[in-house]
Parts: structure tokens; sequence; C-alpha cells
């Protein structure tokens, strides 16, 4: 055998190597570009649903006014809606109590009519939908060792 084809077959066998190494190479990256694109992309589509609260209930609300669908949501549209936004209602937290005032105050000053057999009903459904949250405070900070700061 003759020097040159020595050589030639030294290169060939090093090229070999190389393409095998790279192709090695090629399929860890498809994989991997595999788990982390392949499914990043495809959690965009799922919706996470919403962490609700320890003991907090999924609400829906009505898509027009944004009341909490619940008994007695009709009378209250019908009687709260008619002179301002649904909003005003809806973002204040009361007790029973508070909102009864709050229909008297109206009654008194803004012009509300009489809720006559609806009142009850309106009440009940503000004071469940709509009561003060408890929960307005984050739990105390649990810790474990203090330090000192060093000036
Ligand atoms: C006759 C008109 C009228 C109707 C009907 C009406 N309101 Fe009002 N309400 C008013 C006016 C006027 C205000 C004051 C708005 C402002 O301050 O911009 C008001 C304010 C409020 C406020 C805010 C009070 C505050 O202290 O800021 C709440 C809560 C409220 N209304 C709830 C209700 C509920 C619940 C009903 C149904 C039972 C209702 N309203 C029906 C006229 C009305």
């Amino acid at each position: 055998m003759g020097n040159a084809h020595k050589t030639y077959r030294k290169r060939a066998r090093r090229l070999y190597r190389i393409l095998i190494v790279v192709s090695v190479l090629a399929l860890i990256t498809a994989i991997g570009a595999f788990y982390f694109y392949g499914d990043r992309h495809n959690s965009e589509y799922i919706v996470p649903p919403k962490k609700l609260e320890e003991g907090q209930i999924a609400k829906s609300l009505d898509s027009i006014t944004g009341f909490i669908q619940a008994p007695g949501m009709q009378e209250t549209i019908t009687h709260c809606t008619p002179c301002h936004s649904a909003q005003l209602v809806t973002q204040n937290r009361m007790t029973k109590e508070g909102w009864l005032s709050t229909i008297r105050w109206m009654q008194e000053t803004q012009n509300l009519w009489d809720l006559g057999d609806n009142e009850p009903i309106i009440l009940e459904y503000l004071a469940i939908n709509y009561a003060p949250q408890e929960k307005g405070r984050r739990e105390n900070l649990k810790v474990e060792a203090w330090y000192i700061l060093k000036e």
C-alpha cells in the first residue's frame, strides 16, 4: 500500500468520527429543544385554572353588569343599576346592616324608590355576595433566626 493511500484512510476515519460526534450533538440538541420549547409552546394554549383562596367558591359573573350570578341578582340589577353603574355596587363590601343603611341613605337623599318585596331579596343577595372580606391581613411572618445588622 502506498503512503498516499494510508493518509487518505486516516483522514476518512477522522472525518467519520467527527460526523458521529456532530450527529450525536445534533440529536441531543434536538431532544433538548423539544423538551424546552415544545413544552413551553404547548403550555401557551393551556390556561391554568385560577387558584382559589381557601374556602373561596368559584363564582361566575354576569357578562353585562359584572354582578355575581346568584339568587337575587336579577332584582338587584333591576333596582340598583338605573342611576349608576353596577361597579359602584360591586366595588363595595358591606354587612347586611351596611347595605341597608346605604339603601336608606339613597332613599332619603337620592330619590331611590321603595323596594317593597324586593328589599329583603336584594339585601340578602348583597350581604352574601358582597360581604366584608375577613382575610384582609396576611399571616404573620415566621422568623427562624434573628440576626444583628452590622453598621
Ligand atoms: C334613584 C337612583 C338610585 C338607585 C335606583 C340606586 N342608587 Fe345607589 N346611589 C345613587 C346616587 C345618586 C349615589 C351617589 C353617587 C355618587 O356619589 O357618585 C349612589 C351611591 C351608591 C353607592 C356608593 C355609596 C358610597 O358611600 O359611596 C352604593 C354602594 C350604592 N349606591 C348602591 C346601590 C344599591 C345596592 C342600589 C339598589 C338597591 C342602588 N344603589 C340603587 C342613586 C341610586
